[in-house]
């Protein structure tokens, strides 16, 4: 079933130059594009929304902090069961817990600094959508 997801190249992949690879490793899979694409540093009012359903957990204040330290790549990815897909592309979110072959487990050891964030569901996906590029729909 093609879907659309919510990807964001969190500011530890910008810093470290891993941008085109993690974009690389996502276009090569078979039916899956690149259908919009932004760089830009998140304000509180973005990543509030974005986060809203962390809040009271004792990683939102870090979580906040270290995704306003620099630009952020947004994208929305489009293809095949590409919800679920790329969540597994990126790996377990401690990225120590994280199999080989996953963005996570090859480029990152602490979960503050795990590179990559994706929507893990269809109404996620519809809600992230809509913050970061509200011309698009979820399909
Ligand atoms: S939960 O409670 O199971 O929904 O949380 P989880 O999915 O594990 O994590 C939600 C997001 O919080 C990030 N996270 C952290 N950031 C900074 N520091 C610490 N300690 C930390 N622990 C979790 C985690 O990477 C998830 O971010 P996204 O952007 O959704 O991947």
């Amino acid at each position: 079933m093609s879907q659309r997801t919510l990807v964001l190249l969190k500011p530890d992949a910008t810093r470290r130059g891993l941008i085109g690879e993690i974009i690389s490793r996502i276009e090569r899979k078979a039916n899956w594009t690149v259908a919009a694409m932004e760089l830009r540093t998140l304000d509180t009012a973005t990543l509030e929304k974005h986060y809203g359903e962390h809040v009271g957990k004792p990683f939102y204040g870090p979580l906040m902090e270290f995704m306003a330290s620099g630009p952020v790549v947004a994208l929305i990815v489009e293809g095949e069961s590409v919800i679920e897909g790329v969540r597994a592309l990126a790996g377990k979110t401690d990225p120590l817990a994280a199999g080989p072959g996953t963005i996570r487990g090859d480029y990152a050891t602490i979960t503050r600094e795990n590179l990559i964030h994706a929507s893990d569901s269809e109404e996620s996906a519809a809600r992230e959508i809509s913050i970061f590029f509200p011309g698009f729909s979820l399909v």
